[in-house]
């Protein structure tokens, strides 16, 4: 046997026992008579002693010969410490050594193997197996691995059966890019990897399989960010004869059972809300409800006055800021700026600040003291408060203020008053126009189903079509989203024509699909979470990267492979 214990299961009933433990050199601290080294594994760390008065003075010369990190095997006798550690679950005792092997030498490491570390990103991201060895990264990684044990009991036991699914696939349109593999059978053809196995998991559901989960890797090469990474990891589901609240309902059971489980939070009932409720409101179709500042509408109050800032505004809305008068010309400026440099259709941003001395607003010039208090108490605005305000099209004005508020929680350090705010959005439109293209996209999926109310508009009117998607969002992050599908083919037809794909692309593209639909398909739906990001909301962290053991960079490459590399010809 190499050890006869990790280094973070001894406490105090073990004293007087032998050991043998083996781990990495954390610290040593040698004051010439007595000496003590931190000796850790995935487990803990565990004190080794060692004192002059007991100890050969070989392991004396032992111990001056060792490095950070080395990986070291002992032999000792576990005792009472003098000084215990309470932050340490082993802090009651040490180990006072009477054996030190060294089983392996290391290299002073490029930055420090603890929690707080002194390695920037990218050189921690170069040797991320050291990285890797960080009690917090581990820790993370645990976390990941019991959500998913957890994940599996609770969908096992709801009669979900888990299967793979195959990585080399047809592509699957996502509305991202995708990774292709080159065949060597068929020169010049390719394999994509899957951006989801939503075909294959629909097909499933044709297959008879009623309810179906994989822990599925997805690939997306498109631009990253905190929340994106070019290959992620989706808990994929699917069932069949079941409503949306059917579906959405067991995946809310799931998501509470392991926040209880995980955390010991118990969540109250989701909020649901519809899209357009949701970009009303907080001009996001994922809102951070841990915040208010929902906006109102000043359009009929503001068109009472012909204003410069707003020539002819569609839409002129705002949200109060608690405590905002206190914001600075250059937070203001700052925050204008990012008003400016989005891409919305929308006239500056202004303000009303209601401070102690009166009214201060640019909007003064045209509108009367009295209209702007009334447009305060009417957004229940008291003083020290500001009212924030952005005039231009509907939808532009929406994501603009969304974009603001934002910036204004980050800015202004708002703290959420509350841990964690989940909630559905459901009721999303099924199109998206896109001018560029000058076409309508599928906003979540071309397999989603329409609202059966919705269907006869889809060739005449079909912005104004409803679909069956739902997303789930908890603290303003997307973590999961799903539909009911399409399961009738001449409904999946006009949904294909609706985005400008005719018959005989539809079968060119997705022939399997089609083919599948005229063989008894059941009335299905299904969801994916982003299981990194499920991660990083309920346990905390500064991006996906945390809870990934080997992540890409910003540039989409692994720094510490070197991959994407030149292949030789030969
Ligand atoms: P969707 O594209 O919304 O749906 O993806 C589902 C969830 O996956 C996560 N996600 C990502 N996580 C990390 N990096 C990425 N690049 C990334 N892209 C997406 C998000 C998102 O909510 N087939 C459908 C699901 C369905 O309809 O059942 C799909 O993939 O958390």
């Amino acid at each position: 046997m190499l050890r006869s214990h990790h280094c973070g299961s001894l406490r105090l009933e073990d004293t007087t026992k032998k050991v043998t433990l083996c781990g990495w050199v954390q610290r040593i601290r040698d004051k010439g008579k007595v000496a003590w080294i931190d000796l850790r594994d995935r487990y803990g760390i565990t004190q080794l002693l060692l004192e002059e008065s007991q100890t050969a003075p070989k392991l004396f010369e032992q111990i001056r010969t060792l490095g950070r990190e080395y990986v070291i095997r002992i032999h000792g006798e576990v005792v009472k410490r003098r000084m215990p550690n309470p932050k340490l679950p082993t802090g009651e005792i040490e180990v006072r050594l009477d054996e030190l092997e060294v089983i392996n030498k290391a290299k002073t490491p490029p930055f420090l193997i603890e929690d707080e570390t002194d390695g920037l990103e990218e050189l921690r991201m170069q040797y991320r197996y050291l990285d890797l060895r960080r009690p917090c990264m581990q820790k993370n990684l645990l976390f990941r691995q019991e959500l998913m044990a957890k994940t599996r009991a609770y969908l096992t036991k709801n009669d979900f059966l888990e299967v793979e699914t195959p990585l080399l696939i047809r592509s699957t349109p996502e509305g991202a890019r995708d990774f292709v593999v080159p065949s060597r059978k068929e020169s010049g053809h390719f394999y994509a990897l899957p951006q989801s196995p939503q075909i294959l998991k629909q097909l499933l559901m044709v297959a008879g399989m009623d309810r179906y989960f994989q822990f599925a890797r997805c690939f997306r090469d498109e631009d990253l960010r905190a929340d994106r990474q070019p290959e992620f990891t989706q808990l994929d589901c699917e069932l069949s004869f079941m409503t949306q609240e059917e579906v959405i309902s067991i995946f809310e059971g799931l998501v509470k059972t392991l926040f209880v489980e995980m955390k010991g939070v118990h969540l109250p009932d989701f909020r649901v809300m519809t899209y357009e409720e949701a970009m009303r409101l907080y001009g996001s179709d994922k809102p951070d409800l841990r915040f208010g500042m929902t906006f109102l509408d000043f359009t009929e109050e503001a068109s009472m006055v012909a204003c410069p800032l707003w020539p002819s505004p569609e839409r002129v809305g705002g949200f109060v800021v608690k405590g905002g008068s206190r914001l600075s010309r250059k937070m203001l400026d700052k925050m204008q700026a990012l008003v400016q440099e989005g891409t919305w259709a929308v006239d500056k941003m202004t303000y009303i600040k209601y401070g102690e001395e009166g009214i201060r607003s640019p909007l003064s010039k045209w509108y009367t003291e009295d209209i702007l208090k009334g447009w305060g108490t009417t957004a229940g605005a008291e003083t020290h408060d500001a009212l924030l305000l952005i005039g231009g099209d509907k939808h532009a004005t929406q994501e603009a203020l969304g974009a603001l508020r934002l910036a204004v929680i980050k800015t202004m350090e708002i703290k959420p008053s509350i841990d964690f705010a989940p909630l559905w959005v459901v009721d999303f439109p099924l199109l998206t126009w896109d001018d560029q293209t000058q076409r309508y996209h599928a906003m979540h999926h071309p397999f989603t189903a329409p609202k059966r109310e919705d269907l006869p508009l889809l060739e005449t009117d079909p912005s104004k079509v409803h679909s069956h998607a739902y997303d789930l969002v908890i603290n303003g992050a997307e973590i999961g989203g799903g539909s009911l599908r399409i399961h009738d083919p001449h409904v999946q037809e006009r949904v294909f024509a609706a985005i400008g794909i005719d018959h005989e692309k539809a079968w060119q593209q997705f022939g399997p699909l089609l083919s599948a639909l005229q063989y008894g398909t059941p009335p299905h739906g299904g969801i994916a979470l982003g299981w990194d990001r499920l991660c990083l909301v309920m346990q905390g962290g500064r991006s996906i990267r945390d809870y990934i053991p080997f992540p890409k960079n910003n540039a989409a490459r692994d720094v510490m492979l070197g991959a994407p590399s030149l292949i030789p010809s030969s």
